[in-house]
């Protein structure tokens, strides 16, 4: 029973410790979010953003993120976002390629329940659940603020109005229509400002050169080009390059063209490096900020309050200013290479605290399970001990009643012997004194001769069997004979005293009164 209890209740509550110990090593403390990031496109600009909102994360280690970018098509970023809600993630960042196109896929992922923050580019609608981007319309309205001291320092020297040409974005998407907004607005009432041509080059280089080229060629007089971002700044500083090289403009107008871009991007490529290398004259700050997108997923998903819009400042970069921001983000880059190597050893070190904390609850766990496996076989040894002690007392006591058992029987065995001799001896002294019951010499050394036994012998066991000795058990036969023959016979009392082997009348009647209280003769057959 004891046993049972040991393996029905020890053994599974010492496994369920040791399950729970695992279990609470492995136990996260917070829910883990998956956040779908469907990204346009794939520039540099992107690829920033990107890796902004991954750096983000080292903070909120409870969200996850699945970026797919759609190849600046709309139709492919729908297909996406549909996937996206099918995989029912917990939020969804969008940076709409296209604001219509793009509104229908947002609007089912919104109406699915799923949280979804618009980023950079908008939608139309309100279907979202909010934005963070740059003011485009202000991105336009800095265009025209360096369009117009461009104009100033052109004015003064050439007495002729600036000629400008702009090279948009994608068609569809809101900084496009924003930021042409933006420069149009800013633009008004300036006399000496005249916007020649525009044209879309989709955000890409290959379509801005097109772009540029024939716009160069049509308006060969331009003396400023802006474009909506720095990838078609930089493609439109080429073409320029290579037509004032063939001297294909600067026929009407001598005077060198100024470029000005959109991002301000730091590094290899971009913005404020094209204006230190001198391709390009200036560009307007257009912030991607990631980390703010993250930090606004977090407060959405834990249920905090956020703001719905977030809308990013922008400045104009100047080649002083790239040079100032180029130093800046030297050191960044810096520190984020010093942070990133920390973060590398802080997750080692925290990886290796989480294999320590495991091994320790494990180890704990098994001396927890060895304990109980000890503290069983104890239990267990304790428990066969005892029984082996009780089986062993229990045969021993059996074995006693078996010796008492046998002694019993030996005993009774000897006990039946001796009364049947007994019985013999009896019988045969019985008869003996009967058969010599006359004779008046019949006394113990002839009973004793007659029986083969000594006269101790005779005396010892006449009178452990009668309670009487020989000698009166002799005569007790005589009297009860002789008042026997009384009443059954007309024999005198003389007759029946030498009958009896009594040799005087006087003395059988004497002892007759003795031994029955009354006279022989009133036992005489008829009295
Ligand atoms: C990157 C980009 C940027 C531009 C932004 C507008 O994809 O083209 O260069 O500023 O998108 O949404």
């Amino acid at each position: 029973m004891k046993n049972n209890i040991r393996f029905l209740v020890l053994y599974p509550v010492s496994i369920l410790y040791f399950l729970l110990l695992v279990g609470c090593c492995q136990h996260k403390p917070n829910a883990i979010y998956r956040i779908g990031v469907s990204q346009c496109s794939d520039d540099a600009w992107r690829k920033k953003m990107n890796e902004e909102m991954e750096q983000e994360l080292i903070f909120h280690p409870n969200l996850q993120l699945s970026i797919r970018h759609a190849n600046d098509n709309s139709e492919l970023q729908c297909a996406q976002i549909d996937s996206f809600i099918t995989e029912q993630v917990d939020l969804l960042i969008i940076c709409p390629n296209e604001a219509e196109e793009v509104k229908p896929a947002v609007s089912r992922a919104y109406d699915a329940g799923i949280p979804v923050i618009i980023a950079d580019r908008q939608v139309t609608g309100e279907k979202y659940t909010a934005f963070i981007g740059g003011d485009n319309y202000a991105v336009g309205q800095h265009m025209a603020i360096w369009l117009i001291q461009q104009a100033t320092l052109h004015h003064s020297t050439a007495k002729q109005p600036l000629y400008v040409i702009e090279i948009m974005g994608l068609q569809g998407s809101t900084p496009c229509i924003w930021r042409h907004k933006g420069l149009i607005d800013g633009l008004k009432d300036q006399s000496n400002i005249r916007l020649l041509g525009s044209g879309n080059a989709n955000w890409l280089a290959a379509p801005a050169r097109v772009v540029a080229d024939s716009l160069l060629r049509l308006y060969p007089q331009t003396n400023a080009i802006v474009a909506q971002n720095d990838i078609m700044a930089i493609a439109a500083a080429e073409v320029v390059e290579k037509l004032a090289y063939a001297r294909e403009i600067y026929k009407v107008n001598a005077s060198p063209i100024t470029i000005l871009g959109t991002d301000a991007m730091t590094g290899d490529g971009n913005g404020v490096e094209a204006i230190l290398q001198g391709k390009i004259n200036a560009s307007v700050t257009y912030a991607s900020r990631g980390d703010l997108v993250i930090q606004s997923a977090a407060k959405i998903l834990q249920g905090e309050p956020f703001l719905r819009d977030t809308v990013l400042p922008i400045m104009l970069v100047d080649r002083n200013t790239a040079e100032t921001m180029h130093l800046m983000s030297r050191e960044i880059e810096h520190n984020i290479a010093s942070i990133k190597a920390l973060q590398q050893r802080i997750k080692l070190l925290w990886d290796m605290s989480k294999m320590q904390r495991n091994l320790l609850y494990t180890t704990v766990g098994c001396l927890v399970m060895v304990l109980c496996l000890l503290i069983g076989l104890w239990w267990e040894y304790r428990y066969r001990r005892r029984i082996r002690a009780e089986r062993a007392e229990h045969a021993r006591v059996i074995a006693k009643q078996q010796e008492q058992l046998e002694a019993i029987t030996a005993e009774l065995e000897q006990t039946k012997v001796q009364q049947s001799q007994d019985e013999l001896f009896m019988q045969h002294l019985q008869k003996q004194i009967e058969k010599h019951l006359n004779n008046s010499q019949l006394n113990v050394e002839m009973l004793s001769e007659l029986l083969g036994v000594s006269r101790t012998q005779l005396f010892r066991k006449t009178k452990a069997l009668t309670g009487i000795s020989p000698i009166e058990l002799i005569r007790h036969v005589r009297l009860r004979k002789a008042q026997q023959m009384l009443r059954k016979t007309d024999a005198t009392i003389q007759e029946v005293a030498y009958e009896v082997g009594f040799t005087s009348a006087s003395y059988f009647t004497k002892c007759y009164k003795e031994f029955f209280g009354i006279n022989p003769s009133v036992e005489q057959h008829g009295t």
